[in-house]
């Protein structure tokens, strides 16, 4: 229409962990509201922005070369913004740093991103703790049958090679009605399974009177919500009354996301950590005394600063007799301000690479294992989407939230479909739907 101005664009990029995910779905959402549009490529773009992850050097790196690498675009006026967790990390000085940058925005700064967007002024920057860290309206513009949702933001832990803390700032409990009312909104777009985040989510209420179990038992009874899950938890955190949700609460994934970090409790003191691997151990066998079957899954960084061939064994002996469901294994990366950064980053790369190579090696043999453990039964499986990799067949979860791959002549995701498992191989479960003539 003559005279109406077009509608500017945005073009987010995500990196990083699922809160970033989260966090750029509600900055999709806030910005529509605020009268932006969203764009599909950065060339149709007035703002090209990345939502960045800094918790590993690799990270971060990844992030800005996608940024730099739009540097021609603002020759014909696109600005180019840096948003997230890197945002935060650096603030204003990355503008001085990369002088491509126009606007910086942190994490838990994003109630002001219209505004900053809507300023004429090159360059702007809002980073740090904020009043309002949660945006808590509107919800995801989400067309999915899944959705992530924040309970808590920040951590204080401080474990000595995390960045964290310095990124996303001191921990704060979203309020249940919020969180209760978001899910309620986003069951009532067809959303069946929610996925509860925060950088520790058992520390949720620890700065105020609510609970996390209460907030598991609430959700459990939203209508609509088929399954719930929850990541990530510290095992100094792990009360009893949580691992009993695993047994009362069927609609909870009975998966346990633990990181362990590492097998030695030198090395866990160095870390900061504040358990032994002994009482790592006894959660464990609690967990699995209550929920036979669950699934537990971890985190072990390789490297970090003096770890010597006996505290590497230490791991590999506990991931041996652990028997993880699967392992996501980092080599230790030095990051600006913690407290590792102080101490001698003396593990060479190629023996931070070895490492992990073999825990990688091992581990496939574990989860090969603990997958081969299913076949011959049957579970309510949530159904994702039709597979991509095999034809007639579809992709879910099983009730330990591992990835099922199953024969059904019809199916719908979002439903759950009772499926008996017949093999097994690293990654997924392979099985058919009892319903009808699927076998
Ligand atoms: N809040 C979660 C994890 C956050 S980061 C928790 O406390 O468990 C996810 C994983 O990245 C961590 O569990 C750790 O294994 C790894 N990680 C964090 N900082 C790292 C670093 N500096 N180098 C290598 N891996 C790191
Ligand atoms: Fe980082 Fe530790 Fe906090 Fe997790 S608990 S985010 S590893 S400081
Ligand atoms: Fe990365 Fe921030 Fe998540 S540093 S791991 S995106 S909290």
């Amino acid at each position: 229409m003559e005279g109406k101005t077009p509608v500017r664009k945005i073009y987010i990029k995500t990196y990083g962990c699922q809160m970033n995910f989260y966090d750029s779905e509600k900055i999709k959402a806030l910005m529509v509201k605020k009268g932006y549009g969203i764009a599909d490529s950065p060339g149709e773009a007035d703002f090209i922005a990345v939502n960045a992850c800094s918790v590993r050097k690799h990270a971060e790196d990844r992030a800005m070369a996608f940024l730099s690498s739009h540097m021609p675009l603002r020759k014909k006026g696109a600005r180019l913004c840096l948003l997230g967790c890197t945002a935060n990390l650096y603030g204003e000085d990355i503008l001085k740093k990369h002088p491509f940058i126009d606007i910086v925005c942190g994490a838990g700064n994003y109630e002001r991103l219209p505004e900053m967007l809507g300023n004429t002024k090159r360059k702007t920057c809002s980073a740090g703790e904020s009043e309002n860290p949660f945006i808590e309206d509107p919800v995801i513009a989400c067309g999915d049958i899944s959705a992530f949702v924040t309970v808590t933001k920040g951590c204080e832990n401080y474990c000595s090679y995390c960045v964290v803390p310095f990124t996303r700032g001191k921990l704060a409990s979203r309020k249940p009605s919020d969180i209760y009312a978001e899910v309620r909104s986003l069951a009532g777009r067809g959303v069946k399974e929610i996925v509860l985040l925060g950088q520790n989510v058992n520390e949720y209420g620890k700065d105020s009177e609510a609970r996390f179990t209460d907030l598991l038992e609430k959700i459990h009874n939203i209508e609509g919500i088929l399954r719930i899950w929850f990541l990530t938890s510290h095992p100094k955190d792990i009360p009893d009354e949580l691992l009993l949700s695993f047994k009362n609460l069927p609609k909870l994934y009975r998966h346990l996301h633990l990181p362990l970090q590492s097998g030695s409790d030198r090395l866990l003191l160095l870390m900061n950590r504040r358990y032994t691997l002994a009482r790592y151990l006894e959660i464990i066998k609690r967990a699995r005394e209550i929920a036979p079957d669950i699934t537990i899954t971890s985190d072990i960084i390789t490297g970090f600063p003096s770890e010597t061939e006996k505290d590497f064994e230490d791991t590999v002996s506990a991931v041996k007799k652990i028997e993880f469901d699967d392992l996501f294994i980092f080599k230790y990366s030095e990051r600006p301000g913690t407290a590792a950064s102080g101490m001698q980053n003396d593990v060479p790369q190629k023996e931070k690479e070895r490492r992990h190579k073999v825990l990688l090696d091992i581990q496939e043999d574990i989860s090969l294992k603990r997958n081969t453990l299913f076949n011959g039964r049957t579970e309510n499986v949530f159904v994702v989407k039709p597979s991509t990799k095999k034809n007639g067949c579809f992709m879910g979860r099983s009730e330990g939230n591992k990835s099922v791959i199953f024969r059904a002549s019809h199916s719908a995701p979002g439903t759950l479909e009772s499926v008996v498992f017949n093999y097994a191989d690293r990654r997924y479960l392979f099985g058919a739907s009892c319903g009808g003539n699927d076998k």
